[in-house]
């Protein structure tokens, strides 16, 4: 074959891939996202229902954000790991990003650039028949609980 047609045929492989996967790398879809408490509070476990389809659900009461992504969910803390400012969703670039110095955060919590210098901390979490059972007392951070920080997900 010659070069320039492997090359572009490479191309369009690559670009195949890359939309199969939702995007360019460290990008996603738009997601829907609501503001709202927990259902029920048990000591250290909150109770919210899994999200119908991808989005996030912020509750800024208990510093909460339940996402669901990808047939899985996660459930991470408010504050940026950074310095500890509320993060916000940024519907145009489909990530969480931070409003003091602009960390952003893909929708699973995987740091993409800025001044942090891991991922979005995550709660343990379980699911219980529609709803996801969030343990706030069982706190993750990547870089000094890599293991349960990885597996603080729920397949969907
Ligand atoms: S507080 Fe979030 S990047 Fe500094």
């Amino acid at each position: 074959m010659e070069r320039r047609a492997f090359l572009r045929d490479a191309g369009i492989v690559l670009a195949s891939v890359v939309a199969a996967l939702g995007g360019a790398p460290g990008r996603a879809a738009a997601l829907s996202v609501k503001f709202g408490r927990a259902l029920a509070r048990h000591g250290s476990e909150l109770t919210y229902p899994i999200p119908a389809e991808d989005g996030a659900q912020i509750d800024h009461t208990n510093e909460v954000i339940v996402v669901r992504y990808r047939q899985k969910a996660y459930a991470f803390n408010l504050a940026c790991p950074h310095q500890n400012t509320a993060l916000r969703w940024q519907p145009e670039d489909g990530q969480f990003q931070c409003p003091k110095h602009h960390s952003r955060y893909q929708p699973d919590g995987v740091f993409v650039s800025g001044r942090a210098t891991r991922g979005m901390d995550r709660f343990a979490l379980r699911r219980d028949g529609g709803n996801l059972i969030v343990d706030v007392s069982k706190f993750f951070k990547q870089d000094a609980n890599p293991a349960e920080w990885a597996a603080a997900v729920v397949a969907l």
